[in-house]
């Protein structure tokens, strides 16, 4: 307890100390970051491509690099469903004039490719940048990423093979993705709604209470010698909230 409130003290104090040298604006807490940390970070792309910075890639490039860094993930032709869901597939060409994937429709259709569900080429270009490859986030270069989002958007028939992707031809790319009429705005999430939106949530909260329906009885559990498959789960949890890992090491349930 009284290591707590010295330590609670020691941050006042602190915390005073930079606000009586007029510093940071949370004194005790960090410091502003510089420019180039924000740089470095504040790099989305929006829908109208605001942020998409300078260069270029072409499909041929794209196949070179899809297949030394990409395809052992995603598939050669970006289709893997083994433990990638797959990227493309699943549109044609009267989704592209319509601007909306009919297969996300049909329940019969295996599985949604992320080519069916995208409405904006911004989200493609940002996420591939940021995020891929997974195994070294952030090591493409803007011309490398130009150039397999210009490939994936190939392999969806979306662009011929000759295409080149770069700021100026991307405008062109967003009238022809096949579900760019996807995207919905008639919830309450988005702000402002359309004119003679009710903008309600579509799903309802309704905690039960009273006469409640008998809870559901899980059968199915992983066999004794399984459960520590990923060691002791009641350390790995944090220890505040609800969430509780079960004890696991050794014992059979
Ligand atoms: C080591 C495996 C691995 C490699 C290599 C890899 N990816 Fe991925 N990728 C994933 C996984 C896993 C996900 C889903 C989880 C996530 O989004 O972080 C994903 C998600 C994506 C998505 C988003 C899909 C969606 O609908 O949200 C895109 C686009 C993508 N990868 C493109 C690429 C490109 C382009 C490359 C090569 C430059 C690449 N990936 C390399 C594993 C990989």
């Amino acid at each position: 307890m009284s290591s707590c409130r010295d330590a609670l003290l020691a941050w006042a104090l602190l915390g005073a100390a930079a606000a009586a040298a007029g510093g940071e604006p949370y004194p005790g807490i960090g410091r502003s970051a510089t420019a180039s940390e924000l740089a470095a970070w504040d790099r989305d792309v929006r829908p109208d491509f605001k942020g998409l910075p300078a260069g270029r890639g072409s499909v041929a490039e794209g196949q070179v690099l899809w297949e030394a860094r990409c395809a052992a993930c995603h598939g050669v032709f970006g289709e893997s469903n083994e433990w990638t869901q797959p990227l493309s597939g699943g549109t044609d060409a009267e989704d592209i004039r319509r601007g909306r994937a009919a297969r996300l429709a049909d329940p019969a259709y295996p599985q949604r490719s992320s080519l069916m569900k995208l409405a904006t080429l911004s989200t493609l270009w940002d996420a591939i940048a940021r995020s891929m490859p997974w195994d070294a986030p952030g090591t493409l270069s803007a011309d490398e990423t130009y150039a397999v989002t210009a490939y994936l958007l190939h392999l969806e028939g979306i662009v011929d093979a000759a295409f080149v992707l770069d700021r100026a031809s991307a405008a062109a790319v967003q009238q022809r993705l096949p579900n760019r009429h996807g995207m919905q705005f008639e919830h309450a999430l988005w702000p402002g709604g359309l004119p003679g939106s009710t903008r309600r949530p579509d799903t309802r909260g309704d905690t039960c209470r009273r006469g409640c329906p008998p809870p559901q009885r899980v059968v199915g559990f992983p066999p004794g010698h399984a459960r520590d498959a990923h060691g002791e789960l009641a350390e790995q949890n944090r220890l505040v909230g609800a969430q509780r890992g079960a004890p696991t090491s050794g014992a059979a349930r």
